[in-house]
């Protein structure tokens, strides 16, 4: 079974106010590259040729502008739109056709993280029927989805929880089993009128088959103002492994 590339790039960036007016967030600068940059170069150096993005209709012609075929990022490249924004598994869920039948290695296009998804990859590919998530302590959870341990066992997942019962983010990186789209048509949106990844881990964690990673190295989003500021920061101190 192969796995496929899949980079979720949509959104209104609302939270970054001004600097997304005209143009989508994956498409401002994080280090010297444009940030789709580096969701693509973690798929591609992960030995994934294979990749989809999915973004609205707003800003997709400047994806296709910026990235073509795939070919300058040793990739092929397949675009999705999305017609209107209805939450990370609702854009997941366009990715069927293209995954069919195989697993798929999902990552948030404004996630920026050092290290290589390779050792994920590997741990993953010992439960190929189960979904698999990272988890990197943060200083602020409640922003987050956030996993629930006892001991090394995650035994629950809160989306953005007032009171977070640990400091691990379950960052945007997911590994999914080809049943992942059956899965997220039985969701409800949530309370923000969204289809949220952490209902999809919530289902696999309670058919147990959820597996996790703890990321190495530092791991951010660049959604807001702020971490897209210490997203710079971060890329041009210690450039990103691939
Ligand atoms: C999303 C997910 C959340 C995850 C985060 C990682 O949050 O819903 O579970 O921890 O990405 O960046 P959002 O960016 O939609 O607030």
């Amino acid at each position: 079974m192969a796995i496929r590339g899949i980079v979720l790039a949509g959104g209104k960036g609302t939270r970054l106010g001004e600097l997304t007016r005209v143009t989508n967030k994956h498409l401002l600068p994080v280090g010297p590259v444009p940030m789709v940059y580096h969701p693509i170069q973690k798929i591609v150096g992960a030995g994934i040729k294979e990749v989809l993005l999915v973004s609205g209709t707003e800003h997709m012609g400047d994806f296709v502008e910026l990235l073509g075929s795939g070919k300058d990022h040793k990739c092929s490249l397949t675009y999705r739109v999305q017609d209107e924004a209805g939450g990370i598994a609702q854009a997941l869920g366009l990715a069927e056709t293209y995954c069919a039948g195989n697993r798929c290695l999902v990552i948030l296009g404004d996630n920026i993280f050092h290290a290589s998804v390779k050792p994920m990859l590997d741990e993953a590919d010992k439960h190929p029927d189960w979904a698999w998530v990272g988890l990197k302590q943060v200083p602020d959870p409640g922003r987050y989805g956030v996993a629930e341990l006892k001991g090394h066992q995650v035994v629950g997942i809160e989306e953005k929880p007032k009171q977070p019962k640990s400091d691990y983010a379950v960052v945007g990186v997911y590994i999914y089993p080809a049943d992942v789209f059956q899965v997220i048509k039985t969701l409800k949106p949530s309370g923000r009128g969204e289809l949220e990844i952490t209902d999809v881990n919530n289902y696999y964690l309670k058919a147990g088959r959820l597996g996790h990673s703890k990321i190495e190295g530092y791991w951010t989003d660049a959604g807001t103002l702020d971490s897209l500021a210490f997203a710079n920061q971060l890329v041009n101190e210690s450039p990103p492994v691939f």
